[in-house]
């Protein structure tokens, strides 16, 4: 290497203001938003940590591809560049286009899916388990021992408990259609999944008969970890790896909001006919025609495109570099964060930051409303409140761990932008013992982080 600072391997070709909110027009967005960061107006917020989902910026190449899509309702130009991309990436035979992730889960667990039934992951995401509630199943969550201590410095937290999952097929296999793996693991911190956990869940899937699917929509971090990370994969492309990874599942849910690099898409995927079959007739009712599935076809070329970049490993250093910038500098600073850095998005240890608040006064929902109040800063609590209630007794589920989760877009802050946010996080740290718990006014029966509303105690 000439170099040792790694730096954007992009320059910036077009720019968008931010907003510089008072303190007082804070507060006010604040009360109005029921203490709910999503009902803030994005004009209100300085830094926006809230999603690296569709938040990206798009590339030179995305937009000149935006140019010629080709909006023919049925066999457009752009939806075979797109089915292309996904094939050459993914390997798997049958692609079907979604509006975006969660359009895919619907329609796999759909497909999948019926009342009793169990399915496995790592961790699911909030919405795979919502969706997957829904219809009656039952989410199960497996993580791995080193996750449950968000200090370790373990280099594939992500990963699932084989035995815990050998144990639950073999008890109930008759009620599992499917085991899930999710990369990198969202919930458990952006931690990845190494290639011989996929492999191990793959195997033991394959001997109790069940499909096994990836939800693969952090799936170019997931493997620039491997690469870094797994023995023997130092000198792999990371292409390879990625294809490796796919060559062990039976398909896969994908959101393109992520490693897609685009604003909107997502997609499903399988080697079986059948199945393929079903979901296309269940995407003609609900997303529309097999080749768009409820996008445009400067959509799909925007996603044929960016899976194409976001497998370079210029890009995926300085993106994994960028994020262990900050969550090291916190780190070192004694702020409690989840170690080591997860592959999109700093996770602050509410739990630990503010040990005087209890996980029914949601520490982590205090802590994301304070860095906006202090610093106009945007993040989510993944704890507590995102946890909601148990849909069989009505219970509030109490999560493992309180997290705030300051989520990096792709290609968007700078350097500079991160400093700021190291040096807010670094100032409510110092006055942590003042900030108090929440109680919730209102909340909808699933999926209450979106909406509830909260008062301060
Ligand atoms: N699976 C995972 C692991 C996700 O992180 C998400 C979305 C989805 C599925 C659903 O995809 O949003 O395209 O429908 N995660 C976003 C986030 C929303 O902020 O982490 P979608």
């Amino acid at each position: 290497m000439p170099y040792r600072t790694i730096i954007e391997p992009f320059r910036i070709h077009s720019v968008q203001e931010i907003a510089f909110p008072s303190d007082e027009e804070r507060e006010a967005a604040l009360r109005r938003a029921g203490y709910n960061l999503f009902g803030l107006h994005a004009d209100e917020v300085i830094i926006d940590l809230l999603t690296d989902s569709g938040t990206g910026a798009m590339s030179d190449r995305q937009w000149a591809a935006m140019m010629v899509g080709d909006e023919s309702y049925a066999g457009a130009r752009s939806w075979y560049n797109f089915e292309k991309a996904v094939k050459r990436v993914f390997g798997f035979p049958y692609v079907v286009p979604t509006h975006q992730g969660r359009a895919a889960e619907r329609i796999l667990f759909g497909c999948t899916v019926k009342p009793g039934d169990i399915v496995p992951n790592n961790a699911h995401f909030d919405t795979t388990r919502a969706n997957i509630e829904y219809l009656g199943g039952k989410a199960v969550d497996l993580p791995c021992a080193e996750a449950a201590d968000p200090a370790a410095e373990e280099p594939f937290k992500g990963n699932m408990d084989v035995s815990a999952l050998e144990k639950l097929l073999a008890d109930q296999a008759d009620k599992i259609p499917l085991a899930m793996m999710t990369v990198t693991n969202n919930t458990g911190g952006g931690q990845p999944v190494s290639m011989a956990n996929i492999r191990a869940v793959a195997e033991l899937s394959e001997r109790f008969g069940k499909p096994f699917y990836l939800d693969a929509c952090r799936f170019a971090e997931n493997a620039w970890f491997i690469k870094l990370r797994e023995d023997g994969y130092a000198d792999v492309p990371v292409r390879r790896i990625a294809e490796e990874m796919f060559s062990y599942a039976d398909g896969c849910t994908m959101s393109a909001k992520k490693d897609g690099l685009a604003n909107i898409g997502g997609f499903l995927c399988t080697r079986d006919p059948s199945l393929a079959a079903r979901e296309k007739d269940l995407l003609i009712l609900t997303e529309g025609f097999p080749t768009y599935g409820g996008l445009a076809g400067r959509d799909l070329e925007a996603i044929a495109v960016g899976l194409d970049e976001v497998l370079d490993e210029d890009y995926l250093n300085y993106r994994s570099v960028s994020i262990a910038y900050v969550a090291d500098h916190l780190h070192d600073a004694g702020v409690p964060v989840l170690r080591p850095a997860g592959g999109h998005a700093v996770y602050l240890d509410g739990g630990r930051f503010l040990p005087h608040v209890p996980a029914l006064e949601y520490p982590g929902q205090s802590l994301a409303v304070e860095l906006y109040r202090h610093a106009g800063i945007r993040g989510v609590e993944i704890g507590t409140v995102m946890a909601g209630r148990d849909p069989a007794t009505g219970d509030e589920r109490t999560a493992r761990l309180e997290l705030v989760r300051l989520a990096i877009p792709r290609r968007v802050y700078t350097q500079s932008h991160m400093d700021y946010v190291v040096e807010a996080v670094l100032e409510v740290f110092d006055r942590r013992d003042a900030l108090r718990g929440y109680r919730i006014t209102a909340e909808p029966p699933f999926l209450r982080h979106f909406s509830a509303s909260f008062a301060p105690l």
